[in-house]
């Protein structure tokens, strides 16, 4: 059975006192989670530590970083490296985000060796997807998230792929405001599955998780993550409010 997963990815949000504030409430709130049902909190690089001991306590409840570097090491001031994350015990890293795509130029050839480094230090990817709204309005979203897929994922052997989360956030519903419909979510978690399918095996496909992000929050998160091919979401906005997201937790 793969996972269901609500992942947080706070962005670039919460001084230290608040992001100590929204830890202590997660830490605190009643989530119903499981081996099948975990959720990922993804916190800016400073508050990684202090997310790991606040919720050292939650079972299944984890802590990402937002991003690493492609080298191992060396003068590359100001980034963080994929050994830094895993010699704190970091079990997950978001890769690709689509604010990296477009404000750090990261393409798709960069994020396969993001990809690569993070699994050479076990850290297990988040690996986002997602298309621009000029590209839905022509038609060839399928082909553009395929693309995304095949040129950052697919010279991963099996047992790689199986290490991956992947997450498919279409940019015009990040932070719009503006979800996909329950349909349009279901026809491109499908429609990704079936691209895996085609590479690595049906049996292989079913096991990853395909999280959509773009928008989720309380009241619609249980209608997205119903459809057959969601298995979770990973939430910007809504995950700022510990209430609120433990309502996404809960709707796994
Ligand atoms: P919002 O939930 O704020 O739309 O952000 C989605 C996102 O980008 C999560 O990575």
């Amino acid at each position: 059975m793969r996972k269901k997963i609500a992942a947080a990815n706070w962005k670039m949000n919460c001084t230290l006192q608040q992001a100590e504030d929204l830890l202590n409430k997660l830490a605190a709130v009643e989530t119903h989670l499981s081996n099948e049902k975990i959720s990922i909190i993804g916190v800016p690089y400073p508050y990684l530590l202090l997310a790991k001991e606040k919720l050292q306590t939650k079972e299944n409840m984890f802590v990402a970083a937002q991003n690493c570097y492609t080298k191992k090491s060396g003068a590359y001031t100001g980034e963080i490296s994929a050994e830094m994350l895993q010699s704190m015990n970091i079990p997950f890293v978001i890769i690709g985000h689509s604010e990296r795509r477009e404000y750090f130029n990261e393409t798709n050839a960069m994020l396969a060796e993001k990809i690569n480094i993070a699994l050479e230090y076990k850290l297990q990817p988040i690996f986002c997807c997602g298309e621009a709204l000029s590209i839905r309005e022509a038609g060839s979203q399928n082909s553009f998230v395929e693309n995304q897929l095949k040129e950052s994922l697919f010279h991963l052997s099996e047992e790689q792929i199986l290490q991956i989360v992947i997450a498919y956030e279409p940019i015009w519903a990040i932070g719009t405001g503006k979800t996909a419909s329950n349909e349009q979510a279901q026809e491109m978690h499908q429609h990704i599955r079936n691209v895996l399918a085609n590479k690595y095996g049906t049996s292989v496909a079913e096991k990853i998780s395909i999280l959509y992000g773009g928008s989720v929050k309380g009241n619609n998160a249980k209608e997205l993550f119903a459809q057959k091919d969601v298995d979770g979401g990973l939430v910007g906005g809504a995950s700022l409010n510990a209430d609120e997201f433990t309502t996404i937790i809960n709707s796994l």
